[in-house]
């Protein structure tokens, strides 16, 4: 992953995004992220170059970073191969994504249990949707409220662009083992 600074970005609209109450930032943030997964200066300075290098590689990774300076927001542009996709995990901000290349699949879950046990989470799937460029952007709250997992099913490469907003809390967010309904905090990779 290299950490990078983004051409083709107005970094002060983000700033002012990350500022926001959060439903406000989501609201800001989905057009803006499909904006930009059409804005052809973005696109080839950051996104196309993926696609040969992604060929290379088996699993889904994080090509792309911008964070801000104080931390208030990070962009980061992910790549999915065919066949890839994350653990069941949540976030400690509010996040939102959209697709530039090919389409994910987002499975979303709820909590059934109360969050009384430590380490225990029982999960139920509430929807899953396919997402690609014309669809727009997904949003997630934070912690329980934006509980999902993203993959690519299809037999092409996707890259998509996400945008999270202030964390509001230690750690990275939560990863899930919904097979033994277990939870844990997820530090930073
Ligand atoms: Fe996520």
């Amino acid at each position: 992953m290299t950490t990078t600074t983004l051409p083709a970005l107005d970094t002060n609209e983000l700033e002012k995004l990350s500022n926001l109450p959060t439903e406000l930032a989501l609201q800001g943030a989905a057009p803006l992220l499909a904006q930009l997964v059409r804005d052809p200066a973005f696109l080839d300075a950051h996104v196309l170059p993926l696609l040969e290098e992604a060929r290379r590689v088996e699993d889904w990774y994080v090509a792309h970073r911008y964070d801000a300076q104080d931390g208030s927001y990070s962009l980061q542009i992910f790549v999915w191969p065919p066949g890839t996709r994350t653990q069941i995990h949540d976030h400690t901000s509010w996040g939102a994504y959209c697709c530039a290349v090919g389409s994910v699949l987002e499975e979303r879950y709820e909590r059934s249990d109360d969050g009384s046990q430590f380490n225990h989470a029982r999960l139920k799937k509430v929807w899953q949707l396919s997402w690609s460029r014309d669809d727009g952007a997904s949003t997630v709250l934070p912690y329980d409220e934006g509980i999902h997992r993203v993959g690519n099913l299809g037999s092409k490469t996707a890259i998509s662009v996400h945008l999270y907003g202030p964390r509001i809390g230690d750690v990275d967010g939560r990863d899930y083992d919904a097979s033994r309904n277990y939870v844990c905090d997820r530090t930073e990779t």
